[in-house]
């Protein structure tokens, strides 16, 4: 991607000794990680480590009780979600939650629902259609009745149409045929290419660090290795720990 001169200094996602606790279970502590305009970033680690609630504190879901998030050269942890998706950060939930009984159509139109958004929505569309094609040919499906694979195009394609500069994906091939996992990977290729950041999470690290250009590993609340992912791939504790060798 050619640089752009009128881009803020600084990586695209920023996020400083992150803190979280829920109520009086403290799960994130001190979290530095960044996405830089351009990458495809992975987050790594067992279940429970706190990778989701990283994501969903970007997002606004979830508050920070210290530390500080910048995206796109503001910060933004305190905004509410739906200022922090106009501003182009774009978050896929886990488990691809669609609207079941709303059709195809409706749940893409709804990604769009933002007033930057809104008056590129039938562009957005036409786009997120060539990456799926599968969704024009189920236009009018109800969401629900779509496979989990066709579920996760949606919601992928939903958060697309919200035009981000940065899309966080939540454990995107979870439960997926080999097939699909290989379709979600050409299309996270694809949506980079357009010039779109990734971050995304999956447990899976010779599957994650095949996309990724950097990843870290989450550990209990606690960024536990950070590399590329030959980096990460060279790693001792990585090789033993998750993958066994
Ligand atoms: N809404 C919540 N309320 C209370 N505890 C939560 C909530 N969400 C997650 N947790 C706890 O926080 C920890 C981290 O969860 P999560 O971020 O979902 O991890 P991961 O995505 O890595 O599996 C877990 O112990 C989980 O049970
Ligand atoms: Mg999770």
């Amino acid at each position: 991607m050619a640089p752009d001169q009128s881009q803020p200094e600084g990586p695209l996602l920023g996020v400083e000794a992150l803190e979280v606790a829920y109520g009086d279970l403290q799960v994130l502590w001190g979290v530095d990680l960044e996405v830089r305009r351009g990458e495809v970033v992975c987050i790594l680690g067992p279940n429970g480590a706190g990778k989701s609630t990283v994501l969903n504190t970007i997002s606004g879901l979830v508050r920070s009780q210290r530390g500080s998030v910048h995206f796109d050269g503001q910060r933004i942890d305190g905004v509410p979600t739906h200022r922090i998706v106009r501003r182009g950060l774009a978050h896929v939930l886990e488990r691809r939650r669609v609207f079941p009984y709303l059709s195809v159509r409706s749940n893409l139109d709804l990604g769009a629902y933002n007033p930057a958004a809104k008056p590129h929505r039938a562009e957005a569309r036409a786009w997120v259609f060539s990456l799926f094609p599968i969704l024009a040919e189920r236009e009018k499906q109800l969401a629900g009745t779509m496979s989990g694979g066709e579920q996760q195009q949606l919601a992928i394609a939903r958060g697309l149409m919200s035009r981000p500069t940065l899309m966080m994906i939540d454990e995107p091939f979870l439960g997926l045929s080999p097939q699909m996992v290989e379709e979600i990977l050409r299309v996270i290729q694809r949506i980079n290419e357009a010039g779109v950041s990734v971050l995304f999470i999956e447990q899976d690290v010779h599957l994650a660090l095949s996309v990724c250009h950097r990843g870290y590993v989450l550990e209990s609340g606690r960024v536990a290795l950070t590399g590329t992912g030959q980096e990460l791939l060279a790693n001792e504790e990585l090789r033993t720990v998750y993958l066994g060798i």
